[in-house]
């Protein structure tokens, strides 16, 4: 296995749509999803789409915060297609390894229904709400060439981590 760089903002391959992927359950996918889990793990992400490493495919990888299984925790989506399962939204700050140190306030529908393929080429789907559908919509975006800093719920809702923290997330947090 190995550790793959990472493309981060500014990297064309990032506002790109990517391509279907034909091959599906070969091991030509199976060692880019190996790969790529690597990757996350070091970086310290919850998900990480193909273009994210410089790869023209649409799959990405999402941990399973919630899962007690630890081998159960890397799910790979492939040739993914979601939809909402309601109108209602939630706003959350957002990161991504591809900007990396800062933050940005999104707007995303709680719950959502994902279809994909998994590794083995087998037909996979499941209802997600919270973080996870959040995950997931996210890293289908990449697929998609879009950048959560294009989806921005104000353009001034965007910064440093350490910045928003003290400027944001305390007033935030002293409101409620
Ligand atoms: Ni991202």
């Amino acid at each position: 296995m190995a550790i793959l760089k990472i493309a981060r903002i500014g990297h064309p391959i990032l506002l790109k749509k990517t391509k279907e992927i034909k091959e599906l359950g070969s091991e030509k996918i199976k060692e880019i999803v190996y790969n790529m889990s690597e990757t996350m793990i070091d970086a310290n992400g919850i998900g990480l789409a193909a273009p994210q490493v410089h790869l023209n495919l649409r799959l990405f990888i999402i941990r399973d915060i919630e899962s007690k299984n630890k081998e159960m925790q890397i799910k790979a989506l492939i040739n993914p297609v979601i939809e909402k399962l309601s109108d209602e939204t939630i706003e959350a700050w957002e990161g991504c390894l591809s900007i990396p140190g800062m933050l940005g306030l999104v707007r995303r529908f709680s719950k959502i229904k994902y279809s994909a393929y998994d590794l083995q080429g087998k037909k996979i789907s499941n209802n997600l709400e919270g973080i996870q559908a959040r995950v997931v919509q996210h890293e289908f975006d990449h697929l998609n060439g879009i950048l959560y800093t294009s989806r921005l719920v104000h353009k001034d809702a965007f910064g440093h981590a350490e910045e928003i923290e003290q400027y944001w997330q305390k007033n935030e947090k002293e409101k409620q």
